[in-house]
């Protein structure tokens, strides 16, 4: 591989400051920036690295307000809707990509039949809600298999991944990389960045 693209998420930094932090992420060599939303939360406006997770429960509604406000691509869970493919027309005709994500718990085979359809698919790596847990090695096999399956399909890990286990998710297959506290809480998150792209260009 030659490298993977960094999305940091920004859960779990200053919300009071979010323009900031986007901006200190964006000056320290992100290449995109990892949006979580979740039901409650505002949203934000601008630019083109704008990559919304969406961990609501019904996705359907923000689709249009995210288009407005900017958004590039729009990740949904899959388990959140009943017509996984009126929502990715829908996203289309708002001019942003498409992301389907999937919980540890949700089986890649139910990812499979849209895999032709989207520009994403997000194999979570935790329990979707908050940054800071433990990476879940045994969803590797997913990005494996979705590797295997698609070739040309961006696949994207989210959750307990930094630089003591972003190799396994490389390994796997994995290409679009989102790190929250492992990069969010260093003092050089630069080099974090750089060192998370790197593992993949091995
Ligand atoms: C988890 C979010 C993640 C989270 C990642 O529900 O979707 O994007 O912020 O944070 P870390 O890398 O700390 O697990
Ligand atoms: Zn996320």
């Amino acid at each position: 591989a030659s490298g993977c693209k960094i999305g940091p998420s920004i859960l779990n930094s200053d919300l009071a400051n979010l323009g900031a932090e986007c901006l200190r992420m964006l000056d320290s060599g992100a290449d995109y920036l990892h949006l979580d939303v979740m039901d409650g939360h505002p949203a934000l406006q601008g630019g083109q690295f704008f990559y919304m997770h969406m961990m609501v429960s019904r996705p359907e509604q923000w689709v249009k307000p995210m288009a407005v406000a900017g958004a590039n691509q729009y990740t949904f869970h899959l388990e959140a809707t009943e017509n996984p493919g009126a929502l990715i027309k829908d996203i289309r005709e708002n001019g942003m990509k498409v992301g389907l994500a999937i919980k540890p718990g949700t089986t890649v085979e139910y990812l499979a039949p849209w895999a032709n359809q989207i520009d994403m698919a997000l194999v979570m790596t935790v329990e979707p809600g908050f940054g800071g847990q433990k990476f879940m090695e045994d969803m590797m096999p997913k990005v494996h298999w979705l590797r295997t399956q698609f070739p040309s399909l961006d696949i994207e890990v989210d959750g307990g991944v930094g630089p003591d286990t972003v190799h396994k998710c490389a390994e796997a297959g994995a290409n679009m990389i989102v790190s929250g506290s492992a990069i969010m809480k260093s003092e050089d998150p630069r080099s974090v960045i750089n060192l998370l792209r790197n593992v993949c260009s091995e």
